[in-house]
């Protein structure tokens, strides 16, 4: 966790606490995504089926938030989308990111296979091209997105797991939601209950969030918004109680 001006450990670290650009990519990347598991292909089906039902967004501008080192929710946009915006603060995770989108490893090919399960990504052809020409990587903070630019978002484990400030998890939900624009079909990821985790040896916050939480923050946006819990085997962190995904389209 982020040190604080004494030596000690910041008890409650906001954004701007945390050494984001020292993320290390890789023990995060093999921890997390080295092999697909249960929980996230659950999240993928979802995912999946929400997006290739959306019929009336194409060769759209794409958003993924806090990409970090996952590129299965860049890879779940990618029927809809002409371009797709990695927006991720860190710096080693977006040289992480420069390097992957180039021609990504194939530990994705799991994940991108319970994708094309669907027609509509069997048409992509080749994810490896597609991701390499439409997915920019862009360097900047969840805070300083500009307003209503993308037709269509994602943002996994990262509202929920950048603080430890209501405020700013808050804040970050208004930011990723203000980015888009009116109508466009989103799907977060939240860690249930989740006080926190580790990339390599750093310890970095999160906020607990709960349904309960994640559908009273995202309904004033998304009337319609589906929220479900994903079980999980609580191997990737200490004490969290399972995944939450939210998916729908902002009020128009
Ligand atoms: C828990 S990781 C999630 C990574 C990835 N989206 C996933 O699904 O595993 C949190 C991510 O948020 C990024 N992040 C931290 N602060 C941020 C900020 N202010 N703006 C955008 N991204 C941020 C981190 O660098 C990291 O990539």
């Amino acid at each position: 966790m982020a040190p604080d001006q004494a030596g000690g450990t910041l008890v409650e670290p906001k954004n701007s606490d945390c050494p984001w650009d020292d993320f290390d990519s890789h023990s995060y990347y093999t921890h997390n995504y080295g092999v697909l598991r249960d929980e996230d292909r659950k999240i993928i089906e979802q995912v999946r089926d929400f997006f290739a039902g959306i019929r009336d967004v194409y060769n759209a501008r794409g958003l993924d938030v806090g990409t970090g080192p996952n590129l299965y929710p860049a890879l779940a946009m990618l029927p809809l989308c002409k371009e797709i915006t990695l927006w991720e603060h860190s710096r080693a995770n977006v040289e992480w990111l420069q390097n992957e989108v180039r021609g990504h490893s194939p530990t994705w090919n799991p994940f991108w296979e319970v994708l094309t399960e669907k027609g509509r990504y069997q048409s992509v052809g080749d994810s490896r091209q597609a991701l390499a020409r439409r997915a920019k990587v862009h360097k900047g903070s969840i805070f300083d997105l500009p307003r209503a630019e993308w037709d269509v978002g994602t943002m996994f484990f990262v509202a929920d797991s950048i603080t430890s400030s209501k405020q700013e998890f808050t804040r970050a939900i208004s930011k990723f939601v203000g980015a888009l624009r009116p109508g466009a079909p989103f799907a977060i990821a939240f860690m249930e209950n989740s006080t926190g985790y580790q990339a390599g040896n750093q310890l970095f916050p999160a906020i607990r969030v709960d349904e309960g939480i994640a559908r009273r923050k995202l309904e004033p946006y998304a009337p319609d918004v589906i929220v479900s819990h994903i079980d999980s085997d609580g191997l990737l962190r200490d004490g969290y109680s399972g995944m939450i995904l939210a998916h729908g389209r902002l009020r128009k």
